[in-house]
């Protein structure tokens, strides 16, 4: 029997504190009206102390088991898709699968960055039309302030915090039409210094006392060529939305919504204009919660879902770009 991954649920969040361009610039030497200009930005949202990624995840994760009308019970593997882990191990997932009463099915993370929500798609896509699984829970949930350098005024007006989830389920292609159409996806780590956070482990040597204390996740911190990646972006981005139309043979003109990354709106502008999409046809959120990495793609989905704008049939492209680099794209033919 073949089958096709379809959406049947979507959910978002974000956390209550709001951090506006006016109060960073209180904070660091910047001002509204440069980060309106640079990137589309407004405010961003933060992250409370004791607030975990997978506390986000799972207020995302719950949010779309409603939607879809299932519970965690129904659901045979999670993926978390963040590069802000809870810890070092275990998985964010594991912890996510705990926080939402679920159990002994398999879940695990996903590490693309700002990529990550479109390589896990991708990734349970596959897997689910090979049978393996039939319903998954796919999450891009990220803390970015907790590795965000807050005195480097030129990434810490960039990234915010929040989640996104979609519920996806395997049905047989001859009983609906419709899902994930296909994906295409990319990486090329000779790019890898240009946007990272290098992350030191304590150095633990055999026979060494090691201080546990010491919160090792407090040392990693966002480093970013803002200009190598930014005309980066645009070219790659511009090339992955051509392959994968023509790989799936689907005319530009056919694609009714674009979901991009939202990392600046210059750059979202570029690739709508490569493809000739009018803006009203773009998710555009950045200027409410900045660039959430993983999770930028799922709250533009949910975004523009919620305000009822999908329409059966109507065909979606997600495409990101991000640290690596790793970039890639999904053709989604709405079905809900
Ligand atoms: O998630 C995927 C990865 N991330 C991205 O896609 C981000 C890609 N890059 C970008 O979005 C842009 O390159 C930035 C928004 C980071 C920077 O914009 P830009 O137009 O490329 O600016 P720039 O780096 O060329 O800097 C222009 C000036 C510099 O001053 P000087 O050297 O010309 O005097 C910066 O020091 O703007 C200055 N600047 C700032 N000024 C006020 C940099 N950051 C700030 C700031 N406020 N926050």
């Amino acid at each position: 029997m073949s089958v096709q991954t379809h959406i049947i649920g979507v959910g978002g969040y974000l956390p209550e504190r709001i951090l506006s361009n006016e109060e960073l610039s209180t904070m660091v030497d910047t001002s509204d009206a440069w980060i309106r200009e640079r990137t589309g930005i407004t405010q961003r949202h933060i992250v409370s102390e004791g607030q975990q990624t997978s506390d986000l995840g799972a207020a995302a994760a719950q949010q779309a088991l409603d939607d879809a009308g299932i519970s965690i019970h129904d659901i045979d593997a999670l993926l978390v898709a963040t590069t802000t882990p809870d810890m070092i191990f275990p998985s964010t997932a594991s912890i996510v699968q705990y926080k939402l009463g679920g159990k002994g099915f398999p879940a695990w993370d996903i590490q693309a960055v700002c990529s990550g929500f479109v390589y896990g798609l991708a990734q349970a896509d596959g897997m689910m039309r090979s049978g393996m699984f039939k319903r998954v829970l796919l999450i891009g949930a990220e803390s970015m302030s907790r590795i965000v350098d807050w005195t480097d005024r030129n990434t810490c007006v960039l990234f915010g915090d929040g989640s996104g989830a979609v519920v996806l389920e395997a049905v047989a292609t001859d009983s609906k039409e419709g899902g994930v159409i296909g994906s295409v996806l990319h990486c090329d780590g000779s790019y890898r210094h240009l946007l990272m956070a290098e992350h030191r482990y304590g150095g633990n040597a055999p026979g060494e006392k090691v201080d546990f204390r010491v919160d090792a996740a407090g040392v990693a911190a966002i480093e970013m060529k803002g200009n190598e990646v930014f005309r980066m972006a645009v070219k790659k981005l511009g090339e992955v939305v051509g392959e994968v139309l023509e790989k799936h043979g689907i005319k530009q003109s056919d694609v009714d919504w674009l979901i991009p990354h939202q990392a600046n709106i210059r750059i979202l502008k570029a690739t709508a204009k490569k493809m000739k999409m009018p803006e009203e046809y773009m998710a555009l959120t950045v200027d409410q919660h900045a660039n959430t990495s993983a999770a930028s793609v799922p709250l533009a989905l949910n975004h523009l879902y919620r305000q009822g704008k999908f329409k059966t049939g109507n065909i979606l492209l997600l495409e990101a770009f991000a640290g690596g680099f790793a970039w890639g794209a999904n053709l989604v033919r709405w079905s809900k």
